[in-house]
């Protein structure tokens, strides 16, 4: 069977997560591992087991043995790397948020469009089953029509020397995080918002420290509003209210390989515990982007998704900026 050989593109944090889904992956072999510092790549690569290293990046996209590259840079950096390795015939995953304006985006779309190799967002949790549950439920009209959605995604921010308190790299909250209960929204609703209103609490670096937004969905009768933020302890969570009932997900997000569950109350409030299939959500996305790359099922998070989810977050800091709620296309 053909494996597709993957090289990481930086030795980021986030490594941790990918790596062992790439190991646990039959599909996929970890091959090389890329940094700014050839020192820094080659001493990763033997903490990891990882038989190739390059520097600076340019080495490893220029290498025949590499098919597929994940992009886990700071967030200025996903759209001009992951444009350079599509150029260089590279299949790319790459970390949220894909890009930081539409235009970004067009340019790495084109790039893919170009070369024919895929390219996706890594939202991994949308590709773990109990995202898909969830929109089962939906669509089957468990609880109804869908009223309100109410998301949540917090943490404590502690890291030293962290693009994400740098604006000019794409820093902020509602970049980071907040991005995790749109993209679920966006999934919900299947379309953009008509109208958004976004508030921030700024931090000493001039990015947004915590972010609440509301998003109006004016022509299905729904809203959604959510909350992120670096200022207090880790919390997930998004709540779905419809018609006849709601949908309550402790662990949309992260954490749910950990026996994680949801739970749906019926019109009466009457509880249902379900239990999610317990896998990790870096294996599921992982399989997913397989699939895509070999032909077989079209990407879960689809470039549209991606664009949806920059211009919301984009509208959204302009609204925190000006103080006015911003319009969409609905
Ligand atoms: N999906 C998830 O669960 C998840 C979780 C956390 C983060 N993320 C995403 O993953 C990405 C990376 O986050 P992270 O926290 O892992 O980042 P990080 O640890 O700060 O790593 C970023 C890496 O980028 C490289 N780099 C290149 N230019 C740089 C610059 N100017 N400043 C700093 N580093 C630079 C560095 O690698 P070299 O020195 O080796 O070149 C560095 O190790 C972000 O886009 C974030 O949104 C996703």
């Amino acid at each position: 069977m053909k494996k597709l050989r993957w090289g990481l593109l930086s030795t980021a944090h986030i490594n941790r997560r990918l790596i062992p889904a790439i190991w646990a992956s039959q599909r996929s072999e970890l091959l090389a591992v890329a940094s700014r510092d050839i020192q820094r790549a080659t001493e990763y690569a033997s903490q990891w087991n990882i038989p190739l290293a390059f520097g600076p990046y340019e080495a490893m996209l220029d290498s025949q043995e590499i098919d597929a590259v994940y992009v886990g840079l700071p967030n200025h950096l996903h759209a001009p790397w992951s444009v350079r390795a599509l150029k260089s015939g590279k299949h790319v995953l790459c970390e949220k948020p894909i890009a930081l304006s539409v235009e970004e985006l067009n340019e790495m779309e084109m790039a893919s469009r170009d070369s024919g190799k895929v390219l996706a967002e890594a939202l991994m949790y949308q590709y773990h089953p109990q995202t898909q549950m969830v929109l089962d439920f939906l669509k089957s009209g468990k609880i109804g029509r869908v009223l309100h959605t109410l998301g949540i995604f917090t943490f404590k921010h502690s890291r030293d020397n962290d693009y994400r308190l740098l604006p000019d790299q794409g820093g902020g909250s509602l970049w980071d995080i907040g991005i995790y209960p749109i993209s679920f929204t966006r999934a919900i609703f299947q379309r953009l918002p008509d109208q958004v209103h976004g508030t921030e609490i700024q931090g000493a670096t001039g990015v947004d420290m915590s972010f609440w937004g509301e998003l109006l969905y004016t022509a299905n009768q729904g809203s959604s509003q959510f909350f992120c933020s670096f200022e207090t302890p880790y919390t997930t969570s998004m709540v779905i209210f419809g018609e006849t009932g709601r949908i309550e997900v402790p662990r949309p997000f992260t954490g749910m390989q950990e026996a994680a569950q949801i739970f749906v109350y019926d019109v009466e409030g009457k509880q249902t515990v379900v239990s999610v299939e317990n896998k990790d959500p870096y294996l599921c996305e992982i399989e997913g982007f397989e699939a895509a790359v070999f032909g077989e099922k079209p990407l879960t998070v689809t470039l549209a998704h991606s664009r949806d989810h920059i211009l919301i977050i984009n509208a959204l800091r302009r609204s925190s900026q000006t103080g006015h709620s911003v319009h969409l296309a609905g």
